[in-house]
């Protein structure tokens, strides 16, 4: 692509960023080469300017901020539906409104303002990546994308790309993994799930929103090259791959300017670099000037967050000023309307009835997949079928499952069988910190799993009581759990309460104990090694206790991989305290992402460092073997084996082990297998060339040399390394 750019662009670039006019971006804008590119040209071109600004701002169609006041809500457009977001459209020129409502883990009802509006609600993003099953995420999302549609909505604010940086980020639940391949390809499939459903899906939040302490003034200070690598790469292949007419940018700064105003991320990563062609809406309440528009933000949504709506007044004030280009105004609209265009909004016909059976079995499926057996000594579970005693012991095991809290919050046509006000943090973002536990208790659902057994339960408020009954059961199983919420991390790794307690007093008086979590990140797990088992459920959705009761059972093989690595202790974090972590809200904090590309497992392997549980890893009922592995480099292929006695899935995973001698780790490769006993597959991978690369300066580079790869049966037990010799290479995008 070097020559699409050439002299002129450059030139036109270094001028621009002395002056910071928009006339040389412009020639940044790729060429209109389709029809929803045209169309956006000649539409645009008839519109006034007060149809174009109103294009460019969307508020938040609920009650809160000024909206508060009933007679501001009197006058919102007919067609409003209460949600995330609201942009007018212009009937005139047959362009709809934009109609937007959150939808990472399913349809979202904030603070419950559509009465009793319920929706799917699938498991957390984690579940997601841990199914490695690109298929599953396309399935999930447009599920959720078909029901959003059918209450009215038509842009999908879901997405999240954001690489696992912290095990303590509270939104970590909302995102898919560690690792810039698997949340790229899996980010993909599901943007392509949602918009196949005839809806604009976001990519969010870009970039490096890696944790929710003071997010909005939390500045990720990292080199160019390590962005690229890691979260960028993430980015860039999820929007590659999956096309989403939007992306949302996010609330932290990045290199010191805030991550909606950047000009470098938005104008020459997104835009020039990636030839993004569709527009960037704000996080609701990133924005703090009109200059955001020159900076490559085309729309400032959720504006009663903001100070002032940005991108009407003031905004006209910088085109009469000349601060803001006719061209770039037009840039902005048409970035709009191609996206609604080509994503079926203009032309949307009546929505199609949806099943909502089907998206509880793909709810139920995304449990399943995404359930991960960490640990399984003696072959504890599967629970034997004549077991004749079990004693469940846990906080609401016999209510439900828990879920995620903030703005993706679900509520699941069963409903929240329990919600707990949490309450804390500053501003109005407590108000949304309540432990939701969806309907669908794992109580019940192990009752019905096996009626034969006599089943107890104790909910695990005293020690004693539950060390009691589990010393007159033949099994335990302790349901642990730990709330994660937008806008708050967690100080460490713990489990909150007693619940370590609860686990150490059932296994002292049990051996024969299973622990299942439900949390939405990593834990410490002091006790690992006495349990005989752990079965990591994250947050498993609507569907998750059957899940949860159909693994324990063997029902189910369990076949999920971990997305993201259990480090065991903070002490091995690239930064083993939160940086601001319980300073007032709002506290400026610069933080150097020492890690670099490093994020994860890649981390664990520079340093050495073994974990509890490693990315990758995940145990099942039968056994698998992969060897055969033969790469030039651009292409590999192994063959995986199930060599035990019952039918299951699992994993290739491919790694790059070490370059020029030097080692490293990447996963290049990863594919989903089902076998039945004894059966075998070739599997083939593609090798994407910029996970052998280097970021350097202007483009990728890889080193000329030897490159080692190995099959792993996750991050930290890789098979034997075979050598590729492979030549220079450069290359700009
Ligand atoms: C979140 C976004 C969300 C938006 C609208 C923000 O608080 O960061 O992920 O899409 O609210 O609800």
């Amino acid at each position: 692509m070097r020559g699409r750019y050439g002299v002129a662009t450059a030139l036109a670039i270094g001028l621009a960023s002395m002056s910071m006019t928009i006339e040389a971006r412009e020639q940044n804008v790729p060429v209109n080469n389709n029809a929803a590119d045209d169309w956006a040209a000649q539409v645009e071109a008839q519109m006034t300017d007060d149809e174009r600004f109103s294009l460019l701002h969307g508020f938040m169609p609920i009650p809160i901020g000024p909206y508060a006041n009933p007679e501001l809500q009197a006058k919102w457009p007919k067609d409003v539906i209460p949600g995330a977001g609201y942009v007018a459209g212009v009937p005139r020129l047959g362009i709809p409104s934009q109609r937007a409502t959150d939808a990472s883990l399913g349809v979202t009802n904030p603070f419950g303002i559509r009465k009793g509006d319920s929706a799917t609600a699938l498991p957390a993003g984690l579940a997601i990546g841990a199914s490695f099953n690109p298929d599953l995420a396309f399935a999930g999302a447009q599920a959720v994308a078909s029901e959003a549609r059918a209450k009215g909505f038509n842009v999908l604010l879901g997405g999240g790309i954001n690489l696992v940086r912290d095990p303590r980020n509270g939104r970590n639940f909302e995102y898919i993994s560690e690792d810039p391949l698997l949340s790229g390809v899996m980010g993909a499939a599901a943007v392509r799930g949602a918009q196949s459903a005839g809806v604009v899906s976001t990519v969010k939040h870009f970039s490096l929103n890696s944790n929710e302490t003071n997010r909005h003034t939390w500045n990720a200070e990292i080199d160019e090259s390590a962005h690229r690598e890691s979260d960028l790469l993430a980015f860039q292949i999820a929007i590659e791959r999956g096309q989403p007419g939007s992306v949302m940018c996010a609330y932290n700064l990045v290199n010191g300017e805030k991550a909606c105003g950047n000009d470098h991320l938005i104008n020459t990563v997104l835009k020039k670099d990636w030839r993004y062609k569709g527009w960037v809406m704000s996080d609701w309440g990133a924005v703090s000037g009109s200059d955001f528009a020159v900076r490559g933000l085309d729309q400032q949504a959720g504006e009663q967050l903001d100070k002032q709506v940005w991108f009407d007044a003031p905004l006209r004030s910088n085109l009469a000023d000349g601060s803001l280009s006719r061209g770039r105004l037009s840039d902005m609209v048409r970035r709009i309307l191609r996206s609604m265009k080509a994503n079926g909004l203009v032309d949307a016909g009546p929505a199609p009835a949806v099943d909502m059976a089907a998206h509880a079995d793909v709810a139920r499926r995304i449990a399943e997949q995404g359930i991960v057996l960490l640990k399984n000594d003696g072959g504890a579970l599967p629970l034997a079928a004549n077991v004749a005693s079990v004693a469940v012991i846990g906080r609401n095991a016999h209510v439900g499952v828990l879920s995620g809290g903030g703005s993706s919050q679900g509520l699941p046509p069963r409903g929240w069988a329990a919600s707990v006000p949490v309450g804390g943090g500053e501003g109005s973002i407590g108000a949304w910190r309540v432990e939701r536990w969806f309907a669908g208790a794992p109580l019940a659902a192990l009752k019905e799993a096996l009626p034969k057994a006599s089943i107890g339960f104790d909910p695990g408020l005293y020690p004693q009581d539950a060390a009691a009954l589990a010393a007159r059961s033949d099994v335990a199983i302790v349901f642990v759990s730990k709330y994660e919420a937008e806008g708050f991390d967690s100080p460490d790794l713990s489990l909150p309460g007693n619940q370590d307690a609860i686990v150490e007093a059932t296994v002292a008086a049990n051996p024969n104990t299973i622990v299942v979590l439900e949390t939405g990140n990593p834990v410490a797990m002091p006790w690992r090694d006495k349990v005989k088992a752990i079965v990591a459920a994250w947050y498993p959705g609507q569907e998750g206790a059957a899940a949860i009761a159909d693994v324990l059972t063997g029902k189910v093989n369990p076949s999920g991989r971990l997305p993201v690595s259990f480090p065991g202790t903070t002490e091995t974090l690239p930064r083993p305290a939160i940086p601001g972590y319980g300073t007032a809200e709002h506290t400026r904090v610069t933080v150097r992402m020492n890690e670099g590309s490093d994020v994860g497992y890649r981390w664990n392997a520079r340093h050495g460092i073994k974990t509890l549980f490693p990315f990758g890893h995940g145990l099942s009922y039968t056994r698998f073997a992969a060897d055969g592995l033969r790469t030039d480099g651009a292409a590999a292929s192994l063959t995986v084996r199930n060599t035990g006695h019952r039918a299951g899935a699992t994993v290739a995973q491919l790694y790059l082990v070490s370059r020029g001698g030097k080692s490293v780790q990447r996963l290049v490769g990863f594919q989903r297998v089902e076998l039945e006993p004894r059966a075998e597959k070739k599997v083939t991978m593609t090798i994407d060339p910029r996970l052998l690369a280097d970021w350097s300066g202007d483009g990728w580079t890889i080193p000329a040399g030897e490159y080692r790869f190995a099959i792993g049966e996750n991050a930290e037990r890789l098979g034997p390394a075979i050598g590729v010799m492979m030549k220079e290479r450069r290359w700009r995008d």
